[in-house]
């Protein structure tokens, strides 16, 4: 794929791996947008076949519109070969462009070594000369500075664990940290609000869903949201995090 590109360029390519934030436009960083408004082409994840990429919505005003755009669809429900078969193609495919002297430009949400596919295709680039790994702010710390919530102080301690983990690493999680992040909430909402209730955090915790982006919504209850639900049939983003700090009552 793409061999033809620009032959004449020396091979000086370059792949910019960038989070891109939570979701709010002015929370990239300065260096991301240095970075993105001097791209040749620009590689954007879809969650969902033909959807638009949030990531790619959040940084399309920093692009120069001489940036090619690639929009790859990271299957999330498929099985593990069909997963892989979609990384080797896309690191091939960004491989073959940064060895044809091409600036690529790979953009996650939140920042990219955190839950994020990019860790799938940096096992599969491990040889490839002129990599940067531009942070970017976390959907936590994100969902932490609107709710003012503080993570961890002194010698407290913070996990953050995907509600996909088995209930025991959940529960070991919540009785040996003073704070910890649910990601990845969506589906196992009920469960999870179960679980926090028999160990009696429910009043230490609140859920995010959009931080950062204009449908953000907070519940500082979670029973409320699920009479809410209830009555409204409506699902929760896929893009809902739970804080829990056992230090004090969330203030906000
Ligand atoms: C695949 S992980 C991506 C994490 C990302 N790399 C980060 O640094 O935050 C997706 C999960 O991140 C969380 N998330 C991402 N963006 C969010 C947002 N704007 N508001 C709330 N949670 C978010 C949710 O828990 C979601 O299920």
């Amino acid at each position: 794929m793409d061999r033809k590109l620009n032959p004449e360029k020396p091979s000086t390519g370059k792949l910019y791996v960038m989070g891109v934030g939570p979701g709010a436009g002015d929370l990239i960083t300065v260096r991301a947008a240095r970075i993105l408004s001097g791209l040749d082409v620009i590689y954007t994840p879809t969650g969902k076949k033909g959807a638009q990429s949030l990531a790619h919505s959040i940084i399309a005003e920093y692009l120069s519109p001489a940036t090619e755009v690639c929009t790859y669809h990271f299957l999330m429900k498929a099985d593990r070969a069909a997963k892989e078969a979609v990384w080797d193609e896309v690191a091939q495919s960004l491989k073959e462009r940064v060895t044809s002297g091409q600036k690529v430009g790979f953009i996650t949400l939140g920042d990219p070594m955190l839950f994020s596919t990019w860790v799938f295709l940096l096992k599969r680039l491990n040889n490839l000369r002129g990599l940067e790994i531009v942070p970017g702010i976390t959907s936590f710390s994100a969902i932490a500075a609107a709710s003012a919530t503080p993570l961890a102080m002194e010698n407290q301690t913070l996990a953050v664990v995907s509600c996909m983990a088995p209930e025991t690493v959940l529960e070991q999680a919540l009785l040996s940290h003073d704070c910890i992040v649910l990601m990845k909430v969506y589906s196992n909402f009920a469960r999870i609000r179960d679980l926090l209730r028999r160990h009696n955090l429910l009043g230490h915790a609140l859920m995010m869903a959009d931080a950062t982006l204009p449908t953000e919504q907070c519940w500082r209850d979670l029973d409320a949201y699920s009479s809410e639900t209830k009555d409204s049939g409506q699902d929760l983003s896929y893009f809902s995090t739970i804080l829990i700090n056992k230090n004090g009552q969330l203030s906000r």
